[in-house]
């Protein structure tokens, strides 16, 4: 006779996890709204995609993709020669980033392992290191004012050794650089701080730099800016948010040329991929590089019988990424498609008097919607409770029930805060890499929706 224990233990813990916030993102991209065909469907300004050239990457990859006959053989685990060599050395190809970090949580981690993950942080990344490794993911808190503080390497340490403590190994350090939820960049200090403490004590760190080339704001932008903003602007904005707006440009770890003065290199390993920057996280594309460390590497393409990208990606990819004219001039227009749709989003949010982390990288914005939330909440009180009095009443399960609703009844997807383990119930990270017209309509919508509803 059946029952659930004939499965694996692994396979049992997996089936009890909360998986609603996956599924609302399989909703968001499969039930898309349309005025016409699909009005009830869901308007969705969360899924990090980027939509604004679409018809550009359509026009090239249907004048691209003709299939031959080397498409249908089994190719190479790790990603054909040809598009290996079209990237860069010593890497390996994936089906996608997120089969990728499944397999090096796989390759570092034992059992109960421990990985630290700084938050605000994508909400997948728990489920991608641990459902098969069983890894132990770890947040590690970072206030957003002290973002860019090296001094928050003591939240590292102070995370490592209760861990230690209690016998449990850190393995892994996960840093996304451009940030996902924030959009801005870590500074060097603050990479030095965590590059000097992972090698004291051997941990690897993963650069997942999914959004390198997403980077729309420049420092000629930031001058400008500066030198336009106002007094009373820079009064009226939060120390949170006059902290974080400062111009930390991005840098790939690839291109530091003095890693040895902070770490053995050999425990280092970058991830990107074609979701982000290629607008194409339908092709399930995604790669490693590690030129420093050959045996991780093995280790890996040990792994890749599993995530071998179909015949028809490869080849696709190949040609797209070899056409190197063709890269250089949608990378100009996907970045400046981008800084015109976050100043169309950004001067609504002013408008509207909603505060958010000024971004300079990747489709999103990590927005504060405490205001909305409170106003949602004094009107939708379950019985017997008292309307809140002030903000600092709000809890991540209220937000958590906003959110539901906002999806269930307003047919609009967004990413909550809680997801994304952030400091404070209130914050969603906005996409606004949309055609205007759809976004406004969107955010017409979820404003309306949230001080209306009840
Ligand atoms: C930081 C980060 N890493 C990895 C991924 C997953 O990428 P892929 O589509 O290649 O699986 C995402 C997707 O949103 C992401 O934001």
């Amino acid at each position: 006779m059946f029952t659930e224990e004939l499965f694996s233990k692994s396979a049992r813990s997996n089936l009890r996890k909360d998986l609603s916030f996956a599924n609302a993102i399989v909703e968001a991209t499969n039930n898309v709204y349309d005025k016409d065909s699909n009005p009830r469907g869901v308007l969705n300004l969360g899924v990090a995609v980027n939509k604004l050239q679409e018809d550009m990457v359509l026009d090239k990859l249907n004048s691209i993709n003709a299939v031959t006959k080397k498409d249908l053989d089994y190719g190479d685990p790790i990603g054909s020669t040809e598009l290996r060599h079209n990237i860069t050395d010593d890497i390996i190809v994936v089906n996608g980033l997120t089969s990728g970090l499944d397999k090096l949580a796989s390759v570092l981690c034992d059992p109960g392992d421990a990985i630290l993950i700084p938050s605000p942080c994508y909400s997948s990344f728990n489920l991608d290191f641990s459902l098969e490794s069983k890894a132990n993911v770890q947040l590690v808190k970072i206030p957003l004012v002290e973002f860019h503080d090296p001094g928050h390497i003591s939240y590292y340490k102070s995370v490592y050794n209760e861990l230690l403590e209690k016998g449990i190994k850190t393995k892994l350090i996960v840093i996304t650089n451009p940030n996902n939820p924030l959009g801005i960049c870590y500074s060097r200090p603050v990479l030095e701080a965590i590059l000097q403490f992972a090698n004291e004590n051997s941990i690897f760190v993963l650069f997942d730099e999914i959004y390198a080339l997403s980077v729309y704001r420049n420092q000629s932008y930031y001058k400008v800016n500066e030198s336009n903003s106002t007094e009373s602007d820079k009064q009226s904005s939060s120390p949170i948010i006059s902290e974080l707006d400062k111009f930390v440009p991005f840098e790939s770890i690839l291109s530091w040329n003095n890693l040895d003065n902070f770490i053995d290199p050999k425990l280092l390993i970058v991830a990107h991929g074609l979701s982000k920057d290629f607008c194409l996280n339908g092709f399930r594309v995604g790669w490693f590089v590690s030129p420093w460390n050959k045996s991780l590497n093995n280790a890996i393409s040990i792994l890749s019988e599993f995530s071998y990208i179909a015949g028809i990606a490869d080849s696709i990819a190949t040609r797209l990424l070899g056409d190197f004219d063709f890269i250089e001039s949608f990378i100009v227009t996907v970045q400046k498609n981008l800084l015109v749709s976050f100043e169309k989003t950004t001067s609504y949010l002013n408008k509207k008097k909603v505060p958010f982390v000024p971004g300079m990288a990747g489709p999103f914005l990590w927005i504060n919607i405490r205001e909305q939330l409170f106003i949602w909440k004094n009107k939708n009180l379950k019985n017997g409770e008292k309307p809140l009095e002030s903000l600092s009443e709000l809890t991540f399960e209220d937000e958590i029930s906003m959110w539901k609703d906002i999806l269930e009844n307003g047919r609009i997807y967004v990413t909550s805060g809680a997801s994304y383990h952030s400091e404070e119930p209130g914050w969603i990270r906005l996409i606004f890499a949309i055609p205007w017209e759809t976004l406004e309509l969107g955010l017409d919508r979820l404003f309306d929706f949230i001080t209306n509803s009840s």
